[in-house]
């Protein structure tokens, strides 16, 4: 390994594995560094520790989301959804939003879904064994898209639309694409909670249109922000996840021949999965007053990246980080981040990749890659983004 600092912005670092060697460094070495990539105006403070990053994310007095919670981020389209959207508020709008938007996703409400979600995925996946395509991802986006629609009791017809928009808005490299994709999103949303207001009619966006009328809720506008940004929050991540397992499974068949054989509780197989595939691999906070976070310290105003890979991979905390192991147990990876703005879909996406995992195991006899996997190169939503496998 290097002496000098190595490069976390060198061109194409993520669209491989070679980023977690960097982490390692930087963890060893500089934990908590400063880093200004070229040609950006600004700094920020990168933080690699397991034990720094659970700290800023717990820390919801000084450290702010407002500003935006990644690298990159405009501050114009930041500042339109500030306060109004969950994943960039702060308290106290963040507290009265999450308040009823989490109350869907919850244990209780979601284990009256399992069946459901267990039907949709386990549709999926006949659905991949029967018809092989070139690309297993085509399959497997449909889980998450399915499945959160489902929840949210969208029209079966619109799904599709919904899918394929959710991918535009979030995925196209036209910029264009991509604005369109989100104001017909918002457009559909918005129609949908008027109609609903008007309707006064029952399901998952009356119910939560209702209990936002009836005081300190969401209001309107919120709401349509939010549904957008559960869209967006469940959708290319548990995709990604779901294609990072099958991508292990096919490389460590002694792995896959555990889950085959029921020899593994297929609760800690999703912990593992979800450890290693890290579909957001960054977050962002502004420090809202002076701090010290490890031995650096952070002025008022400066921004502070945390990097959940390279927190998962942290060997103070798992034993053996760089090994995919699905009987992993007392697995307390940050994936899901942690705090206050802990993952709203976090049991959701849970439910899918375990529900995966058995309809794997109940259909399923080899996974095989029929081609190299690619990865999208992002350091935020990173993750394949090209899987040739086939299940069968
Ligand atoms: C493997 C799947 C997923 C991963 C790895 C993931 C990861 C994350 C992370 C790291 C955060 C915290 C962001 C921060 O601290 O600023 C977050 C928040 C969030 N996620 Fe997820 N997510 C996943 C699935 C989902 C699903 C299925 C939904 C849809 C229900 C969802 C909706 C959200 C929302 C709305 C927030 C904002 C919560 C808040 O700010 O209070 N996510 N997610």
């Amino acid at each position: 390994m290097t002496r000098q600092p190595p490069d976390l912005f060198a061109p194409g670092l993520f669209e491989g594995t070679g980023f977690y060697d960097v982490f390692a460094w930087y963890r060893e070495h500089d934990p908590v560094s400063w880093q200004h990539p070229a040609g950006e105006p600004d700094g920020f403070w990168s933080v690699t520790r397991y034990r720094d990053t659970v700290s800023v994310h717990r820390d919801s007095t000084r450290m702010s989301s407002t500003k935006g919670m990644r690298l990159g981020s405009t501050e114009r389209a930041v500042r339109a959804v500030a306060n109004k959207m969950l994943i960039v508020a702060d308290p106290p709008d963040h507290t009265r939003m999450k308040r009823v938007l989490s109350r869907p996703f919850s244990h209780e409400v979601l284990a009256a879904a399992e069946a459901h979600v267990e039907k949709v995925v386990g549709d999926v996946v006949a659905a991949a064994v029967r018809e092989p395509v070139p690309d297993l991802i085509g399959h497997l986006a449909r889980i998450p898209t399915d499945v959160i629609c489902a929840i949210m009791e969208l029209p079966r017809e619109d799904w599709e639309w919904i899918g394929k928009k959710t991918t535009e808005a979030f995925e196209s490299p036209s910029e264009v694409t991509r604005i369109t994709a989100n104001s017909e999103i918002f457009k559909y949303f918005y129609d949908l909670v008027r109609e609903n207001r008007d309707t006064g009619a029952n399901g998952f966006v009356g119910e939560l249109t209702r209990r936002a009328g009836e005081g300190a809720g969401p209001t309107d506008e919120e709401l349509v922000f939010n549904f957008a940004g559960i869209l967006a929050g469940g959708n290319e991540t548990t995709r990604y996840t779901l294609a990072s397992l099958t991508h292990q499974l096919a490389e460590h068949p002694d792995q896959w021949l555990r889950i085959a054989r029921g020899e593994v509780d297929p609760a800690d197989a999703t912990e593992e999965a979800l450890r290693w595939s890290v579909p957001g691999m960054h977050v962002m906070r502004t420090a809202t007053e002076a701090l010290r976070v490890g031995d650096a310290e952070i002025a008022p105003g400066e921004r502070v990246v945390t990097w959940i890979g390279s927190a998962n991979r942290d060997p103070e905390v798992f034993d053996d980080p760089d090994v995919f192991d699905v009987g992993r147990t007392g697995n307390r990876h940050v994936s899901f981040g942690a705090g206050r703005h802990v993952c709203l879909g976090s049991r959701l996406a849970r439910l899918e990749i375990t529900a995966y995992l058995r309809a794997l195991r109940g259909m399923v006899g080899s996974i095989e890659l029929t081609g190299p996997p690619r990865y999208n190169g992002s350091n935020f939503t990173w993750g394949l983004n090209e899987l040739p496998a086939v299940l069968s």
